[in-house]
């Protein structure tokens, strides 16, 4: 299959990569404007050759996977990079609440804008499926667990402009048949995730600096972590599955795990691994984010066929033994 991933280059896309070059038979085109994600985070999972924008239309020759580094606001490098694509799965854009508070401009040029050029390029150059990553920070303030039914009310721009984008796969589903796939993420922990802003990959690099795990606010906010490899399994899943154009659906693991008990498991898994003696320290509470969060994932399960098979332990296992070997503070 012909997969072009734009954020290739970033945690989930890098992960979405190493599992579409295990099953074999696909090629992939990357674009990544390389402003979080590196060219050595690619080439930890697959060779890849760089290919320039204009050489895109002759396609490029030898490795299953090409970069092409640029922006996804580039209106005519969303067109040439979609020319015989099959699938697009959209990764690119601003990826969490506090940049969005920062600077809300730029997370709706990255997040709304930029999805709306790769869905006007998708329709116009044919793509079959257009996977767009949400989030579950589009419903907002809610009594969990959060389903697709409810009726969204964001409390951060990082939350509106999701939904912007969920909107505009809605409407190009409709107007255009262009089949899009919502999938509004959990909170994905894993390997591949150092320089993510996320409560795990935070913990575990404090921990690995020594330093003192923070808990922002009293910790019993709560959340739905998923662990990387059940989120790919997903998107493999809504890339493929049929009779789901239009749709959005929750992707987590149903489980309600609060960031005191993340903490404690995240202790244990560390002990286990021979790092001990971690001090555990609240800080002030952050704005703009949810007391508790948790999905309702009866939807894909039943739609997609798809079931997280990962527990909270073993997936912290596997992301500390990454962390112990890849983790080093980036400049
Ligand atoms: N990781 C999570 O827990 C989580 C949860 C919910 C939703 N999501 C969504 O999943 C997607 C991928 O997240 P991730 O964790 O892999 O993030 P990431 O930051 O690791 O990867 C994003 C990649 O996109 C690239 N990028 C950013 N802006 C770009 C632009 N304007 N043009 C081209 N490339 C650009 C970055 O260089 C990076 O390589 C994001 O859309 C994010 O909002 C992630």
């Amino acid at each position: 299959m012909e997969w072009l991933v734009t954020g290739g280059c970033g945690f989930i896309g890098t992960n979405l990569i190493r599992h579409l070059l295990r099953e074999g038979g696909h090629r992939i085109l990357v674009v990544d404007n390389l402003s979080v994600g590196r060219r050595e985070d690619l080439a930890r999972v697959c060779s890849f050759r760089e290919v320039a924008p204009p050489s895109l239309g002759r396609g490029w020759k030898g490795e299953a996977v090409a970069l092409v580094v640029g922006d996804i606001a580039d209106r005519e490098l969303a067109r040439a990079a979609v020319q015989g694509r099959e699938v697009v799965v959209h990764l690119a854009g601003n990826t969490g609440v506090q940049p969005s508070l920062a600077d809300p401009w730029s997370d709706c040029i990255n997040n709304v804008l930029g999805t709306l050029n790769y869905l006007e390029a998708a329709r116009r150059g044919k793509v079959r499926r257009f996977i767009y990553a949400s989030s579950g920070a589009t419903v907002g303030r809610c009594s969990p667990p959060v389903h697709e039914k409810l009726c969204p009310a964001p409390v951060s721009p990082y939350g509106a402009s999701k939904l912007a984008g969920e909107a505009y796969c809605s409407a190009y589903f409709h107007s255009f048949g262009l089949e899009t796939v919502c999938l509004r993420f959990g909170n994905v922990y894993g390997p591949g995730s150092s320089h993510k802003s996320s409560v795990v990959a935070r913990f575990f690099r404090r921990a690995l600096e020594g330093r003192p795990l923070e808990i922002f606010g009293d910790g019993n906010q709560s959340r739905d972590f998923i662990y990387i490899d059940d989120l790919i399994e997903a998107i493999l899943r809504a890339a493929k599955a049929k009779g789901v154009g239009g749709e959005v659906f929750q992707i987590a693991t149903h489980r309600e795990t609060t960031v005191r008990e993340l903490a404690r498991e995240v202790v244990a898994v560390l002990r286990e691994a021979g790092v001990d003696r971690i001090e555990v320290r609240h800080a002030a509470p952050r704005p703009g984010e949810v007391r508790r969060n948790f999905s309702d994932i009866t939807k894909a399960r039943t739609r997609l066929g798809w079931e997280p098979r990962t527990s909270l332990r073993d997936g912290l296992a596997l992301t500390l033994a990454w962390f112990q070997e890849h983790y080093s503070p980036r400049r």
